[in-house]
């Protein structure tokens, strides 16, 4: 059998990783990269590094708004869908490259798989919500990263197909964290083992709203303690398009760093004293970690990281980062949050099952 994977921005990537490994035991896997992500340190690195196997198709459809963007690639992974006739299209997360993929297969009625589906933060205002609701929507078998998550579902109507197998970052987590800790060294970035704030900025709600962004980085540059920030390049941007630039060039902690690689950023989350983000991704890496999280936005998909006490939801306009940081405990540690490590393994036994279960229709 033929899948077709569809890919596109840095956290599919890292995700793409530990399930591509499982799926082509059993199945040719065709990738296709839609280029939503194109700089080398937010695209190629990873390809790199997590020995992924290069694209079969590159799309190359980059920056755009999000119409423009998404129906480009619709386009053009419907030709690859005809070109390919796979026996199902499989996406990853939130982002216009998933939703992109979910309409071209379902409109050719093409079995659609979403990883990481069920995830909700019932903001229609964020891209990704419509992203993923509308992805599960359409998706054949949706492969949930919790039970929370199917419970999400289940309010939606969506009660079959869908699957809790734990979150196919952790699989990539544990299979990478020894790597990274044996192939670099803090030296690189000036810093000592719990020295410093790892910090990261990049949604929407964030850089396309000049006072969030202006209150984000006046915080960050009243924290005592030295911030790493690897700048994703929307923020770069879109500081520089508002004038506010001048808030990191003129604090004497906040150290703008380019993006890193996935083993790098491994390592400086592993040895941050917390991490202040808005990004999915990372907040779960924080709690892997067992390293507190700030998350500057007014709701995260990722609940039990703030239940268990690891993660906090932090207003950067009406709450004062420096007072939560230097006020906050370590929680204890309650294991298996986000499953065992195997999720890849899971995601290809149900995906045998679904083929197994039509063949005997
Ligand atoms: C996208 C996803 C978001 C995800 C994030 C991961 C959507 C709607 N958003 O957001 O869910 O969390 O990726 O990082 O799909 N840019 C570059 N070089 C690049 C990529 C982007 O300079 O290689 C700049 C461009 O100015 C571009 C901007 O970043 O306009 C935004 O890129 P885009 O892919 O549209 O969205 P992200 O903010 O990266
Ligand atoms: N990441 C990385 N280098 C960086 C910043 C993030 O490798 O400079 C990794 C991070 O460890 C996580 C993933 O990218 O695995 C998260 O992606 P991002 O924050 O871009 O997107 P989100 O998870 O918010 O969709």
């Amino acid at each position: 059998k033929k899948i077709i994977t569809i890919v596109g921005a840095r956290p599919q990537f890292i995700k793409l990783a530990p399930v591509s490994r499982e799926l082509r035991k059993q199945y040719k896997e065709i990738i296709i990269n839609t280029g939503q992500h194109y700089d080398y340190n937010m695209a190629g690195v990873f390809f790199e590094e997590l020995d992924i196997p290069k694209p079969d198709y590159d799309l190359g459809v980059g920056s755009g708004s999000h119409g423009k963007q998404t129906g480009d690639m619709l386009a053009k992974i419907e030709e690859v869908i005809f070109t390919e006739q796979p026996d199902a299209v499989l996406v990853y997360g939130d982002t216009n490259s998933t939703l992109a993929g979910a309409l071209a297969a379902s409109k050719l009625h093409i079995p659609l798989f979403h990883v990481e589906a069920g995830l909700r933060s019932y903001n229609k205002r964020m891209p990704e919500e419509v992203n993923r609701v509308l992805t599960d929507h359409v998706s054949d078998l949706l492969f949930c990263p919790t039970e929370h998550a199917i419970n999400n579902l289940k309010k939606e109507g969506i009660t079959e197909n869908a699957i809790a197998v734990g979150d196919v970052m952790y699989d990539a987590v544990k299979y990478n964290i020894k790597i990274a800790e044996q192939n670099y060294s803090l030296g690189k970035f000036n810093v000592e083992k719990g020295s410093y704030i790892l910090a990261t900025i990049h949604r929407a709600e964030n850089t396309d709203d000049r006072a969030r962004l202006e209150a984000i980085f006046t915080s960050l540059s009243r924290l005592s303690n030295t911030i790493i920030l690897p700048l994703h390049p929307r923020t770069q941007r879109l500081l520089r398009e508002q004038g506010l630039f001048h808030l990191i060039e003129s604090s004497d902690n906040i150290q703008i760093i380019e993006p890193v690689s996935y083993l790098e950023m491994l390592l400086l989350e592993q040895n941050a004293m917390a991490i202040i983000t808005d990004s999915g991704g990372v907040q779960k890496e924080a709690y892997f970690a067992k390293v507190p999280c700030f998350t500057l936005r007014d709701q995260t998909e990722w609940v039990e990281t703030v239940e268990v006490g690891w993660n906090m939801l932090v207003n950067p306009i009406t709450q004062d980062l420096a007072e939560l940081v230097k006020d906050k405990n370590m929680p204890i540690y309650k294991e298996n949050l986000y499953g065992d490590g195997h999720a890849s393994s899971k995601i290809v036994e149900q995906i045998d099952h679904f083929f197994n279960e039509k063949e005997d229709v």
